[in-house]
């Protein structure tokens, strides 16, 4: 089964910021949590070039907007580089297939009727790039605190009411479509007024830098129903149907985007997507925000936001996202600071997963000169826990849970830490050396199979670990799954030495 998992793409009016490190790196997590549990899997991330925000930025730089996006966008590749983002596709608006594709969507909504031409008046966000109604405007601002203005002009409207029944009956029959569950409900009840068409035009006086409209070529398509359509173009909509149809049609589909643009996620996009018919994306998961010291939205437009390249340089990339994932239950706001990490690194990283490597390799190392000791056919609570854990962590990533998948595997390092102290095998070694053997060898097994489960976490740290065991495991031809359900799979001819400290405490 194919899975294909996105980020929204990032507007290149300024350089990535914590904020945007955390959706990019959460969302390479859940698509290697996914690779690791079977799925063959897609990952897209990129940029939106398009609008007035990125026009107004260019215009400031004194550069031609085409110029300040390819070097912006650039920035975004190198930080997901810097913080060893792996991904399938970097999308960006500009290219040249995404204006053929987007101008092919258009007409054919035009064409069957879904677009008609209206005067607008009422009050645009450029921050947000957003029509607000009146009634919506807080002391003069948007309901997201930024400047509006007043506009009066001929605009393009999608008929997005005619689908918003379709839409509510979609939710309902299907209850993955939209995640965490207080998210669907904060979508169903804006649902439940009366749903207004959607200005998908600007005019070229107004903006220039957009894609014009098949239709009439004094407008510009509205950014949000350009970048949107990324998703699906990405994976060959309106260019490459075998494609599409692999990736989307016959695949499961997840957008991974901010509370704060969700309903543009679960409102807009899939009613054009049901006006084309055509397939909607199986789950839209909120997640919730980064927050600074004082509880709010780090956020660009406020200035208050960290540079995720200097935080990473401090604490490392593999423990901000090993933070990330376990620390932040995926869908609710949390808090950041480099302490924070520090704290949960030290406790469950260096304490619990390092510890208990170097103290198990030191132990074989000195009294069985690194000889692999046998383990024993007999059953106990490290083999049959270690050998469910698998599973556990499958379960909690179908519901998009990866702080729950690490809670259990950091459960299972904790009771294996005990189960060496109940046995001390340190002391047991002196007069029962076959059994201080197997209670070593079992936490090595257990350390084996904890290092596999973590790696779309820590990717580096993971195989590391797995070298100081001698394990050599080729993801590619053996699913994680097998190398799981056994429990004596460590190499016994092969040498182990006291493992390097691989989490030095922060
Ligand atoms: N370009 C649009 C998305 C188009 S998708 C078809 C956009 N771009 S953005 O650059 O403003 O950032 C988008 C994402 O970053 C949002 O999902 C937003 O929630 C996320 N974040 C921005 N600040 C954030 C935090 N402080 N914390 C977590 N995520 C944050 O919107």
């Amino acid at each position: 089964m194919k899975y294909y998992t996105t980020t929204p793409i990032y507007y290149v009016n300024d350089k990535p910021h914590l904020g945007t490190a955390y959706a990019t790196c959460m969302t390479e997590v859940m698509n290697l949590f996914r690779s690791l549990i079977g799925f063959e899997t897609k990952f897209l991330t990129g940029t939106d070039e398009h609008g007035q925000k990125v026009q107004q930025v260019a215009h400031q730089r004194q550069v031609d907007p085409l110029t300040h996006c390819n070097e912006f966008s650039k920035n975004f590749m190198e930080t997901w580089k810097h913080l060893n983002i792996d991904y399938d596709i970097f999308y960006r608006t500009t290219r040249i297939q995404h204006k053929k594709a987007v101008q092919s969507i258009l007409t054919k909504l035009y064409d069957q009727g879904d677009i008609y031409e209206q005067n607008y008046e009422g009050w645009y966000c450029v921050g947000d790039e957003t029509f607000y109604p009146e009634e919506d405007l807080k002391e003069g601002l948007s309901p997201t605190g930024k400047p509006v203005e007043k506009i009066s002009e001929k605009n393009y409207f999608f008929r997005m009411s005619k689908y918003q029944q379709p839409l509510i009956d979609h939710i309902q029959k299907n209850p993955r479509f939209i995640q965490p569950k207080n998210r669907k409900k904060e979508v169903l009840s804006f649902l439940s007024q009366p749903l207004e068409d959607l200005s998908i035009s600007r005019p070229k006086s107004r903006i220039h830098w957009g894609i014009p409209l098949p239709f009439d070529d004094s407008h510009v398509t509205y950014v949000w129903v350009d970048a949107l359509s990324n998703y699906a173009i990405a994976v060959g909509f309106q260019w490459e149907e075998a494609l599409f149809e692999e990736w989307w049609t016959q695949a499961q589909v997840q957008h991974i985007v901010g509370k704060d643009i969700l309903i543009i996620h679960a409102v807009y996009w899939p009613t054009l997507l049901l006006a084309l018919n055509t397939k909607l994306p199986d789950e839209i998961f909120g997640h919730g925000w980064i927050l600074n010291k004082d509880s709010k939205k780090m956020s660009k437009s406020k200035g208050d936001t960290l540079n995720p390249l200097a935080v990473v340089d401090r604490v490392g990339i593999e423990n901000f996202k090993y933070f990330i994932t376990s620390e932040i239950r995926f869908g609710n706001d949390a808090p950041f600071s480099e302490e924070l990490v520090i704290q949960k690194v030290n406790a469950d990283l260096s304490n619990t997963l390092g510890n208990l490597l170097s103290r198990s390799t030191n132990l074989i190392a000195k009294f069985y000169d690194g000889q692999l000791p046998p383990g024993s056919p007999e059953k106990n609570i490290l083999k049959t826990t270690g050998l469910e854990l698998f599973k556990k962590v499958k379960d909690s990533i179908l519901i998009n849970e990866p702080h729950t998948a690490c809670s259990h595997i950091i459960s299972f390092l904790k009771a294996m830490n005990q189960y060496v102290e109940e046995y001390a095998p340190w002391k047991l070694v002196k007069e029962d050396k076959t059994q201080a053997g197997v209670v070593l060898r079992d936490t090595l097994e257990g350390l084996r199979i904890s290092a596999i489960l973590l790696s779309p976490v820590l990717k580096i740290k993971s195989s590391q670990l797995l070298e100081a065991l001698n394990f050599s495991w080729d993801k590619s031809t053996t699913p994680a799954e097998k190398v799981c359900s056994e429990w004596y799979l460590l190499n016994e001819t092969q040498v182990i030495q006291k493992a390097q400290p691989l989490f030095p405490r922060l």
